[in-house]
């Protein structure tokens, strides 16, 4: 597994010691490509679905207990995120070849969870929940999305060929770094996920006037740059205030024409807020959005608001909580019960199987970067607690 896991660390690695996988780029059909070429070598059966969502399989008679995550990765991200699930899922297959199962076991790696493109686009596929407004308003942009597809050799009307019939599937289980602190914090071993934030993005458009920087006098600019600044600015501080229990982003901001000396007549920001409470995210959502126009208004500029995402907050299957529990202790390791933050795979799942989280610490809690860490002892922790549920699942 360790061979396994650097190897595909090399995939799209990066001077600092992560990896740029974006969804279709050229490092991210490698390591999919890698994928395949690793499960074939270990004697299992593959699939590539419609979705483009790549598989391993140890084939048996039942359903398939579903064991995955992503190899796709944010800009300079780190090498664990997504990763550390598909190279343990693909090795709890290997453990198990030659065992008497009662269901086919599937490693699975998603299509753009990150959501360089949609977001979740493999796994909600798979669910049949994918919704078309997902693919016609993308995150990532249309011309992107479209561009991308045919990169992997995909269409877009074929995408929802790639749901399964929930009476297929005997559950879902996924192993990731937590991507925050409290496990390691604490000194926990490992995480079983509660539930997962639910998160809304948005992109922000406003219009002003280019100017010339040396001769538009300041008080008769109408400087959209300005605008998305002070609502980045004013978005934070009215979470911080008014939302303790959700997170903002201002991730992105584009300024044009972009140079020196021209006052910008437009920006585009991306916006994403999160909350495990729907309530919340509807009050936060109509907050940011009056303090857009407020802050456009302020600097004589419109602005455009577009829904590009959504996802609901999600709970996960209590039994398989229960069963991850026992797996880690049997095991001997110290375990604590926790939400995600992060969005996963598993809230598309959870809509059609059962499904559970094994989180592992982060060093520092640092993720989406490439100083994310997680010890090797950990990760191999987290695989043997994939393996054991896995286990219990499938006799
Ligand atoms: C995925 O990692 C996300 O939470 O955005
Ligand atoms: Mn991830
Ligand atoms: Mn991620």
């Amino acid at each position: 597994m360790r061979a396994d896991f650097d190897a595909l660390a090399a995939i799209g690695a990066t001077p600092a010691g992560g990896v740029s996988r974006p969804t279709f780029g050229d490092a991210h059909l490698a390591a999919r490509a890698w994928f395949l070429e690793r499960a074939r070598a270990y004697g299992l059966a593959t699939r590539v679905d419609a979705a483009g969502n790549h598989s391993a399989i140890l084939t048996a008679g039942g359903p398939t207990l579903l064991l995955g995550s992503h190899l796709d990765s944010v800009p300079d991200g780190g090498r664990f995120d997504g990763a550390l699930g598909v190279v343990a899922a693909l090795h709890v297959l290997v453990a198990l070849r030659g065992s008497e199962l009662r269901c086919a076991l599937e490693a699975i790696d998603f299509t753009d969870e990150e959501g360089t493109l949609v977001g979740l686009l493999g796994s909600e596929a798979l669910a049949g929940t994918l919704r078309p407004g997902s693919l016609a308003a993308p995150r990532g942009g249309r011309e992107r999305l479209l561009d991308g597809l045919a990169r992997a050799g995909l269409r877009e009307e074929r995408l929802p060929e790639a749901r399964r019939d929930p009476a297929s599937l005997a559950g879902y289980l996924e192993l990731h770094v937590e991507q925050g602190p409290r496990l390691a914090r604490d000194g926990l071993q490992i995480g079983v996920v509660t539930g997962i934030v639910g998160a809304r993005s948005f992109s922000l458009d406003f219009r002003g006037e280019a100017g010339h920087g040396g001769t538009t006098p300041m008080d008769a600019r109408r400087d959209a740059g300005l605008a998305a600044a002070a609502f980045a600015v004013a978005a934070n501080e009215l979470v911080l205030r008014d939302f303790p229990d959700c997170v903002a982003t201002v991730g992105d901001l584009r300024l044009e024409p972009g140079a020196f000396n021209v006052v910008p007549g437009a920006a585009r920001l991306s916006l994403e807020f999160r909350s495990a409470d729907s309530a919340l995210l509807d009050a936060l959502e109509s907050a940011l959005s009056d303090r857009a126009l407020v802050e456009a208004d302020r600097h004589g500029v419109t602005v455009e608001i577009e829904p590009v995402g959504r996802w609901e907050p999600t709970e996960l299957d209590h039994d398989l909580q229960a069963a991850v529990e026992r797996a880690a202790s049997a095991l001997g390791l110290r375990s604590r019960r926790l939400p995600s933050g992060a969005g996963h795979d598993a809230q598309a799942l959870a809509a059609v199987t059962r499904s559970a989280m094994i989180f592992v610490p982060s060093d520092g809690g640092v993720s989406h970067d490439t100083r994310e860490h997680t010890s090797w002892e950990a990760c191999v922790a987290g695989a043997n607690v994939l393996l054991g549920t896995a286990l219990e699942l499938a006799r």
